[in-house]
């Protein structure tokens, strides 16, 4: 790790007595942490006294994998999430306006912040001191069981009312589910273009391999269909969690799924704090007859799928994503 690395931003540095726009920076080191589809940080930031605009940046919307920009706007909702925890840890009231410019779609949200009267963080102290620490865990998970204490907790993550959490251990649905992402990896990786988007995204380096594996990863990928091995290695990380969950919306708006980003982030930033870990599993909502039959595994089938994911213990994994530096997401 570099003196650089974002994942080493340190709260002692909070330039408590700087100007206005230099405390709000601070909080975008914060934001920036988020999990994104294929770490693509679709995010930009700007700084306008007392508020924070952010926008969608459409240049890293995967056009093939996320065609509807379902997955955009729950990044941008995650990365939000980050930023709304952190101003609330270093003393901001606050407000969030979804889509507050009439016209212009890729202005997701503004935050209007205040500096609090207290000096003392605020809100849940579990979810900031995670941001740092949390990351997408790839790998098998040990199969623990997840206390019904701690599920309770994570289930109470989820307060938005256009917004619902199912998280199931039911062996029944999980080998549904298994079923499903086997489909699904198996429809998306016979598609060149999907292999295309992804070897590129591969071939930058967005999930920390050194400049030659990525390299060697984007031509793996775009040229061979790996849709067996993959659907082989789903399918044991999959049946190896304790949990599944998938987050719902009652609508298909934009500021819904905006808010499904939030709602994810807070489980996985709580449960990290319990030394459980999230992944989602995008493919079986980015495959429309699998997503279809996603709908009809939920406790209401009118329901919009929009995340799911897979949690439980596991070791964590020991490389960060990289983020792109703070100069390249300012506007
Ligand atoms: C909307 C969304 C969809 C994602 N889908 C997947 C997925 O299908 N499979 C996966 O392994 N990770 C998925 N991820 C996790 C990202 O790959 C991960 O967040 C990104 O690489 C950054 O790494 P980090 O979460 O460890 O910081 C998704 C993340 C988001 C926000």
């Amino acid at each position: 790790m570099t003196a650089t690395d974002p994942w080493e931003v340190c709260e002692s540095r909070f330039p408590a007595s700087g100007s206005f726009a230099e405390r709000l920076r601070f909080l975008l080191q914060y934001a920036v942490l988020a999990p994104s589809s294929h770490n693509t940080q679709p995010w930009k930031f700007r700084i306008a006294e007392n508020r924070i605009d952010i926008f969608l940046d459409q240049e890293r919307w995967l056009q093939v994998a996320d065609d509807d920009q379902r997955e955009l706007h729950i990044s941008v909702g995650c990365c939000l999430e980050n930023l709304r925890i952190s101003a609330e840890h270093f003393g901001f009231r606050q407000q969030i306006q979804y889509l507050p410019e009439a016209g212009n779609p890729l202005h997701a949200a503004s935050i209007q912040f205040e500096p609090n009267s207290s000096t003392v963080p605020q809100g849940d102290q579990r979810l900031f001191q995670m941001i740092v620490v949390r990351h997408t865990n790839h790998g098998e998970y040990d199969g623990r069981p997840i206390p019904e204490s701690v599920l309770q907790e994570l289930q109470e993550c989820c307060r938005e009312s256009q917004i619902t959490l199912q998280l199931t251990d039911d062996a029944s649905v999980k080998r549904k589910v298994d079923e499903l992402v086997v489909q699904a990896d198996a429809i998306e990786f016979a598609d060149p273009a999907f292999r295309r988007e992804l070897g590129y995204w591969i071939g930058q380096g967005v999930f920390g391999t050194s400049w030659l594996m990525s390299k060697i990863g984007k031509l793996a990928v775009t040229h061979i269909n790996m849709g067996d091995s993959m659907a082989k290695k789903d399918s044991v990380i999959l049946m190896s969690s304790p949990v599944l969950g998938l987050v719902s919306s009652t609508d298909n708006s934009r500021e819904s799924q905006i808010q499904v980003g939030q709602v994810y982030q807070r489980i996985s930033l709580l449960a990290a704090a319990f030394g459980i870990w999230c992944q989602p599993m995008s493919q079986i909502v980015q495959v429309e007859e699998i997503k279809q039959q996603v709908a009809q595994l939920q406790v209401d089938p009118e329901l919009f799928p929009q995340l799911p994911f897979r949690l439980g213990f596991a070791q964590p994994e020991e490389h960060r994503t990289p983020r792109r530096p703070l100069e390249d997401v300012l506007l």
